[in-house]
């Protein structure tokens, strides 16, 4: 085989089989063709699309260049979950304690965030001594001693992904439905799960900003999961506004901590609940949702899913007196409001700007190697729909550099639009996909 046939074959529209497939992405691998074809051929993808097939093979190719991680010794059905990534998403950090608590054990790679917000590794990484760095066998005899470990993703996970996405990153060829889609689920099929949750965000803060895009890469993420022989469900949520009130890494701990002792803010608690009612209905799909529901709702209120969390991070050497007590994690330096200079309806908190002002305070990072600064970021009080008067508090910022306070307020400001007519919520949720088992 030849790499220049698989990419005139592409380049003409032609669906490409498994073995050309496989091949190419073996010796992409292995340094075997030069990174200026494979920039090629993403192009030629990007442009002409790959049937569910293609997408399947890609994506189970991409996986196998690495480590398969088999978890059929922690149990027979091992749930995880996937968020598309989103601002003040700290839905990990309870959905899985609340998915363990259930008695569904959850051994999960994640990885850190690049762009505006810390990805959940960066937020755990708030709470002193908390490690991610559990090989194959600490993870898998972590998971089946107390059901929930959480490590970062190893190098050897799917393999092919890391240089695609580079070449991706450098060709223009981020913005691809296959390629966006055959990334994320090279990752997740490589872990191991029997049964994956997708959480993809549709809005300003997200990835996808369109709901029919968004529609496009889940029932595609789906169909690939479901080909490659793995349950899936993909909801489809809200990233307009951010999720919940915190962004900002040790902010957003403070936050989850508190939804695990039955408190929180009221659209993050619901998220959180749905998505682990969803985890569970997979693994005990004779149990109705509303049961499950029912359930997790419990473990919020009664302690479980924080005892389970505590029982995490004590076992990753995390500082437990950190969540028991989250003042004495990071705190800011400086904290400063800021007030509503209208009165009425909030029509607008825009994700992405709001993103930004905890960004700009050192809440994410542009490269690689920057480091986050876990104290700083932004907590939001109001939510779209809301009614204000003037000089109601809009939000507060966390800094630890005076000279940053400005620019982060600016971003606030022009974040939070207001109506004098009145304004419906924003829904949490727009849709769930591929329901049937
Ligand atoms: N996340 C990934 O892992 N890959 C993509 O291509 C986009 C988002």
């Amino acid at each position: 085989m030849r790499a220049i046939d698989i990419i005139e074959k592409k380049r003409d529209k032609k669906a490409l089989t498994q073995e050309e497939i496989d091949w190419f992405i073996a010796h992409y691998t292995n340094d075997d063709i030069p990174d200026y074809q494979v920039a090629a051929f993403l192009m030629a993808v990007l442009l002409n699309g790959m049937t569910t097939d293609e997408v399947t093979h890609l994506t189970m190719a991409m996986a196998k260049s690495g480590d398969m991680l088999d978890l059929s010794e922690v149990s027979n059905y091992v749930v995880d979950k996937h968020s598309s990534g989103g601002v003040g998403d700290k839905t990990s950090l309870v959905v899985l304690p609340l998915v363990a608590a259930s008695g569904v054990p959850v051994a999960k790679m994640s990885g850190r965030g690049l762009g505006l917000s810390g990805g959940t590794l960066d937020k755990l990484e708030a709470i002193a001594g908390f490690r991610f760095d559990l090989d194959h066998n600490t993870l898998i005899r972590q998971a089946k001693t107390i059901g929930l470990a959480l490590a970062g993703q190893t190098k050897n996970l799917a393999p092919a992904d890391g240089k695609l996405y580079a070449l991706r990153d450098v060709t223009g060829t981020v913005p691809s439905i296959p390629l966006i889609a055959s990334s994320i689920m090279s990752k997740k099929l490589a872990s191991g799960a029997n049964g994956i949750v997708l959480d993809v965000k549709v809005g300003s803060g997200a990835f996808m900003n369109d709901l029919s895009q968004a529609r496009e890469l889940a029932e595609t993420m789906v169909a690939i999961g479901k080909l490659a022989g793995r349950d899936m469900i993909a909801l489809l949520s809200d990233m307009d506004q951010p999720l919940g009130f915190a962004v900002g890494n040790a902010l957003e701990v403070e936050e989850a901590v508190l939804t695990l002792k039955g408190g929180g803010p009221d659209d993050f608690r619901k998220h959180c609940i749905e998505v682990a009612a969803y985890m569970l209905s997979l693994a005990k799909p004779q149990t109705s949702l509303a049961e499950h529901h029912a359930a997790v709702t419990r473990l919020l209120d009664d302690g479980g899913a924080y005892q389970k969390f505590r029982q995490m991070v004590e076992a990753q050497g995390g500082d437990v007196q950190m969540i028991d007590d989250p003042t004495l994690l990071p705190q800011a330096k400086i904290i400063e409001q800021v007030h509503a200079e209208e009165t009425g309806f909030i029509q607008r908190v825009d994700a992405k700007n709001i993103a930004r002002a905890a960004f700009e305070l050192g809440a994410g990072r542009e490269k690689k190697e920057d480091s986050i600064d876990p104290a700083v970021g932004v907590k939001i009080h109001v939510k779209v729909g809301q009614y204000v008067e003037a000089g109601a508090p809009l939000a507060t910022i966390y800094a630890n550099d005076a000279q940053k306070v400005q620019v982060s307020r600016d971003y606030i400001r022009q974040g939070v639009g207001f109506s004098q007519e009145s304004v419906d919520p924003l829904p949490l949720f727009y849709d769930v996909i591929g329901l049937e088992k």
